[in-house]
């Protein structure tokens, strides 16, 4: 299948996507969702792919998050819609793909950037990475399941402090509060993510398949944290907040909330 902002390639059991946008830092509008969406579905069939590798192109950015331009001006419904459909045609596929899928970060990951890091079951991130929730500077919340995925990774105090802050971590702070499995130097991201990928593919696929659908399972053991996360999602759209924060970064000054 051919996409316009995405490069896929199988080899040797590794299929590997490549969010293909660098002028925009690879952030993902919704072309971008839509085809990674129509990729996932297409390689979970695939029987020739039995590992994944996510990476964004260029050696800026993995993903600088969902498209600011595209979701400035939406209303409270087309917020939580924004939400909704993008962790059911995105996020949740990506946590749910039934083979194992690492994440190679390859520069900055940030806002919905690394919520599709850490919806990923695996993250192996370039010394150079900056890995961050920016939302709360925009007047919005992360709504591609961040609220969730950071704290179980990272823990609630310092999901918090990375939410509140709107702070950049480096790869090695990353690294240190299990944020990333590993790290390496840029030049090295690819060939450490298909090595980590080939040792996957020793292990059965169909008890990885299973394994996944456990460790899934027991993260969400109700729904109700996700749909919060939509639902306050689509408040933040009728806020001031949010027309100051979403207005400041297109306009390239600082916001005031003041
Ligand atoms: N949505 C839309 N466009 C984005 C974007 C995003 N999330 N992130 C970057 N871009 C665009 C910029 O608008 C710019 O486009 P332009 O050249 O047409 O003006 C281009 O990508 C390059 O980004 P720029 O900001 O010039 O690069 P930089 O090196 O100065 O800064 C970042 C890099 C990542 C710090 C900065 O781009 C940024 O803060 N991005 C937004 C991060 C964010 O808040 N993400 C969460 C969204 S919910």
């Amino acid at each position: 299948m051919e996409y316009s902002n995405l490069i896929v390639a199988i080899d040797s059991g590794i299929g590997t996507i490549t969010i293909n946008r660098p002028e925009k830092l690879n952030a993902l509008n919704r072309v971008t969702i839509q085809e990674l969406s129509s990729a996932l579905d297409a390689l979970a069939l695939d029987s020739a792919v039995r590992v994944l590798i996510v990476t964004g192109s260029g050696n800026k950015a993995f993903v600088a998050g969902a498209d600011i331009s595209e979701f400035a001006s939406f209303p409270v419904e087309q917020g939580e819609a924004l939400a909704r459909d993008g962790q059911q045609a995105l996020f949740d596929k990506v946590a749910h793909f039934p083979k194992p899928v690492i994440a190679a970060v390859n520069g900055f990951a940030l806002g919905g950037g690394l919520e599709l890091a850490m919806a990923a079951h695996v993250r192996i991130a370039a010394d150079s990475a900056k890995m961050g929730l920016p939302e709360l500077s925009l007047g919005v919340i992360p709504g591609y399941g961040g609220t969730q995925r950071l704290p179980q990774l990272i823990g609630r105090g310092r999901a918090y402090e990375m939410l509140f802050s709107a702070r950049m971590i480096d790869a090695s702070t990353a690294l240190v509060w299990g944020l990333v499995n590993k790290t390496c130097v840029l030049e090295e991201l690819m060939t450490e993510a298909r090595s980590m990928a080939q040792g996957f593919l020793k292990t059965s696929t169909q008890a990885s398949a299973a394994a996944i659908q456990a460790v899934e399972a027991g993260f969400r053991p109700t729904e109700r944290g996700y749909a919060s996360e939509i639902t306050a999602f689509g408040q933040c759209f009728q806020t001031p907040d949010f027309i100051e924060g979403t207005g400041a970064f297109l306009e390239k000054r600082k916001p005031d909330f003041s």
